[in-house]
């Protein structure tokens, strides 16, 4: 038996509902096909967004929604993708596939989805190909309710009011295909064009700083040395799980042994080094905590499934994905106090996704449903815990976040990644009472996953194995799952 003690009064720090963010990125299928059919498409869909994603993601309630990239951020020029569709630039995707980019999903088409999805927009502003004068306009363009040549310009285009833009990255992955930059050069052109970000007709703007790669410390200390809270309220981090730990030879998304089963899941763990070491140095030079850090890439990356196209970056999604979306999101409560944000890659059709297309087509994959199992998680407190553990595969099988809504409700999830055996478990609450518990699990061998043929192969169904007595809750988690339980006191 584990014991896992929650501590109702130890609150800690706010688990923000943007944790659970989402990244939509001009890639392979993600918009194109995935979220964007255009209004003349067979496909049902609403302004020519596909109804069917539009509802799922709704379901979810995403919180927040970055774009237009990634690597394509940095090469994209927002003026191509605004006015009349059929005068929109084509040009080549060169990131990705080397297809053709027509333009016709942009500025507007993005920010009324927010809209529709009454979700943040989170627009990654181009500073590795982009000019200063480009972006300050983009964000006049967006934001600005008087009288200035780009406000004319959005209201000629049809658009009337502004819109809210809060959340703007600046550059992304300026350390590779964001410019090949240097720190110090990099925190240099970040001020400068930071400064002509502007607040406009009552829009705050929450500056994003690019951040280090995965375990590029040297990033982190060379960008706080030169940029301050006044210049960036938050910085980035990208961290891939790559199954074999070798780029080159990443591993099938949905064949593979028990062995790549537990690197994945050790590979995974890793954030939790990485959001220790970063948030160590970001202590050191903020110590008033004025600086987030937003983990806006994040998830499984591996081959791309066989007979597709290489540049598109397109893989299925297994139950192992679900218990690896499970610990990141433990990770990510853990460190509430300084993880502000963290955008899964991507919503639809490309890595680690909650969404797959094809055609009319759309199947939630095994990653969604934790999103919606750790709906209780959002803007709640991290309560205070501790849970024994037990060794699978070389790593901690258990996994778990408890936290207290404002309601009073406790949301415990619970994540066994052990492939062989089952946890029993007794969750103690320093001596208050558990008076009733619910509780859904997801469960599969690591392997299952959703297909278009049988979309339902992997989903959350009520847990029965999970009781209370004298006030204390027992329950039995089975191997490889995910569980969920809504505690009343
Ligand atoms: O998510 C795919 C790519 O990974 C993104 O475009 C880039 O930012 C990262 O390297």
């Amino acid at each position: 038996m584990l014991n896992i003690t929650i501590n109702p009064s130890d609150k800690r720090t706010i688990i923000s509902r943007n944790i659970f963010g989402h990244f939509s990125e001009h890639l392979g299928r993600c918009i194109y096909g995935g979220i964007y059919v255009g209004d003349n498409s067979e496909i049902p869909n609403i302004n020519g967004y596909r109804k069917d994603v539009v509802d799922a993601l709704k379901a979810i309630k995403i919180p927040v929604l970055r774009w237009p990239g990634g690597c394509f951020a940095d090469e994209y020029h927002w003026k191509d993708g605004i006015g009349d569709k059929a005068s929109r630039k084509k040009m080549i995707n060169t990131h990705w596939g080397g297809v053709v980019e027509d333009n016709s999903f942009g500025t507007h088409e993005f920010m009324n989805l927010c809209e529709i999805l009454e979700c943040e927009p989170y627009i990654a502003g181009n500073l590795g190909s982009g000019t200063v004068q480009e972006l300050s306009e983009w964000i006049e363009y967006m934001t600005f309710d008087g009288v200035s040549p780009m406000a004319e310009l959005r209201r000629k285009n049809g658009r009337e009011k502004p819109w809210k833009l809060k959340f703007l990255g600046i550059g992304n992955e300026s350390w590779g295909c964001g410019g090949n930059m240097r720190p110090e050069y990099y925190a240099d052109l970040y001020r400068r064009y930071q400064t002509y970000c502007r607040d406009y007709s009552g829009n705050h703007l929450f500056k994003v700083a690019c951040g280090p790669n995965a375990d590029d410390y040297n990033w982190t200390e060379k960008l706080l040395d030169n940029v301050k809270p006044w210049h960036t309220k938050a910085i980035s981090l990208h961290y891939y799980t790559i199954p074999t730990g070798d780029w080159g030879k990443k591993g099938s998304a949905t064949e593979f042994s028990d062995e790549e089963y537990y690197s994945t899941i050790k590979n995974t763990k890793y954030m939790e080094e990485l959001i220790t070491r970063h948030s160590a140095i970001m202590d050191k030079y903020d110590k008033n905590h004025e600086i987030g850090l937003i983990v806006d890439e994040w998830g499984i990356w591996c081959d791309v499934e066989e007979g597709t196209n290489p540049g598109f970056l397109y893989q299925q999604n297994s139950m192992r994905d679900a218990v690896l979306a499970a610990i990141n999101f433990d990770i990510f409560g853990r460190h509430s106090d300084r993880v502000i944000m963290a955008n899964i890659a991507q919503a639809v059709n490309v890595l680690q996704s909650v969404l797959l297309t094809e055609g009319d087509k759309t199947i939630k994959t095994p990653t969604y449903h934790v999103f919606d199992m750790y709906m209780g998680h959002r803007d709640a407190t991290l309560l205070g815990s501790f849970a024994e553990n037990t060794e699978a595969g070389g790593t901690a099988a258990l996994s778990h976040t408890a936290s207290v809504a404002e309601d009073g409700s406790i949301t415990l999830t619970l994540s066994n990644c052990a492939l062989d055996k089952s946890l029993d478990v007794a969750v103690s609450l320093c001596g208050k009472d558990a008076r009733s518990v619910s509780a859904r699990v997801l469960t599969a061998e690591p392997h299952a996953h959703n297909t278009f043929e049988r979309p339902d192969e992997v989903k959350p169904c009520e847990f029965s194995d999970i009781s209370i007595a004298d006030g204390k809750i027992t329950a039995k988690i089975p191997p490889c799952s995910v569980v969920s339980a809504k505690i009343l006191l």
